[in-house]
């Protein structure tokens, strides 16, 4: 994979880097700046060799949001940030034409745009327009197949940014670990978590399945859920197949409210951390309770576990390292992946579309 330190001249270059600040909007404020300070050295590389940086990325699902606040946070993490209010046409590429070198520009959320989640051929011709060079650095987004992803590396030189570079090296590492491993898979929607675990369990010693995913193999072994949140398209051969695998744990125990679980109990988080302090590797995304609603004991037991293992543990997932973050925990982590679903597409092939387009 090339990469920004394979880009042969920056001096006064446009680059038009694809960054990670889909991030949480709180009062018209980013709430949380994890994803902006791991962003940040790709765009110091850049902008240190007097690279003219142009920022793009999503924010939110449905591009209604604007990335103007992000841009005032990035702006307390980097000097020289300024924002325009649009993505594409005449007007931004003279933003970019104004702007001097060693500057950074971020334009306006991508999905503003109906031609980016479609990859339209046209609106990855307007992108590729404003720069020399492109950039990818938003792993976070790589399993999407959309125009700043995919279309735009089809039309200009295209490397990888440093973030984009570390997430390949570590979840590529994560992908084959050292005996005793622990892998931890939360979160609910079994259908989004079937590949993942049964790459994982190829690969992994034990494989614990948490949170609402745990009810889908709670349920068909034949327990009793009550109102539990279950999911409705989950093909019950698929779970019966994974539950005959002896590598698969399931919770031992359950907290309820109300006739539904909303948290794993006490033994599970002693089993849990057993499984942990013998670890050579432990990989965790997905919250272990419903976390959502406040059931945080599950996820922060163990979180500590993780973190006072000797393991080589690796963590993702928006909510996981939110949860790992509040109890100050996440520099006890070997890596911190930037990615949700992403993270888990990458462990189940290996590759990304994003990843694969900048060949
Ligand atoms: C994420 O937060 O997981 C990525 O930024 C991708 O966002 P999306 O799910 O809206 O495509």
């Amino acid at each position: 994979m090339k990469t920004v330190r394979d880009i042969p001249v920056l001096e006064n270059i446009p680059v038009l880097v694809r960054t990670a600040m889909n991030v949480p909007i709180e009062r018209g404020e980013v709430a949380n700046d994890y994803r902006l300070r791991r962003a940040i050295p790709t765009i110091k590389y850049l902008a240190e060799r007097n690279a003219r940086v142009v920022l793009v990325s999503h924010i939110g699902e449905q591009g209604t949001e604007t990335l103007a606040p992000v841009a005032k946070a990035l702006g307390k993490l980097v000097p020289r940030v300024s924002f325009f209010g649009e993505t594409i046409g005449p007007r931004a590429r003279q933003a970019v034409r104004d702007l001097p070198p060693s500057h950074i520009l971020v334009l306006e959320n991508l999905r503003r745009d109906r031609g980016e989640k479609m990859n339209d051929p046209a609106f990855a011709r307007e992108l590729a327009a404003l720069a020399d060079v492109f950039v990818q650095d938003s792993f976070d987004t790589c399993h999407r197949s959309h125009a700043s992803i995919v279309g735009v590396p089809k039309l200009l030189p295209s490397y990888a940014g440093l973030q984009l570079e570390e997430e390949v090296r570590e979840l590529g590492t994560a992908r084959v670990p050292k005996s005793p491993s622990l892998a931890v898979i939360g979160g609910a929607k079994f259908e989004t978590k079937e590949a993942v675990l049964t790459a994982l369990l190829r690969s992994y010693d034990k494989v614990f399945v948490g949170g609402a995913l745990a009810d889908d193999f709670l349920k068909a072994e034949g327990k009793d859920v009550g109102k539990s949140l279950v999911s409705s398209v989950a093909d019950p051969s698929a779970i019966q197949k994974l539950l005959k695998n002896p590598r698969l744990v399931l919770p031992v125990d359950s907290i309820t409210n109300e006739g539904a679980i909303v948290d794993q109990g006490a033994g599970t988080d002693a089993l849990l951390a057993e499984l942990a302090a013998q670890a050579k590797t432990i990989l965790w995304n997905g919250p272990l309770g419903k976390y959502e609603d406040g059931y945080s004991e599950g996820t922060d037991a163990f979180a500590r576990a993780a973190a006072i293992s000797r393991a080589h543990s690796v963590l993702g997932g928006g909510d996981t390292v939110a949860a790992v973050e509040k109890l100050g925990l996440l520099p006890k982590f070997s890596f911190v992946s930037t990615g949700g679903g992403a993270m888990i597409d990458f462990l189940t092939h290996g590759t990304l579309p994003g990843i694969e387009a900048l060949d």
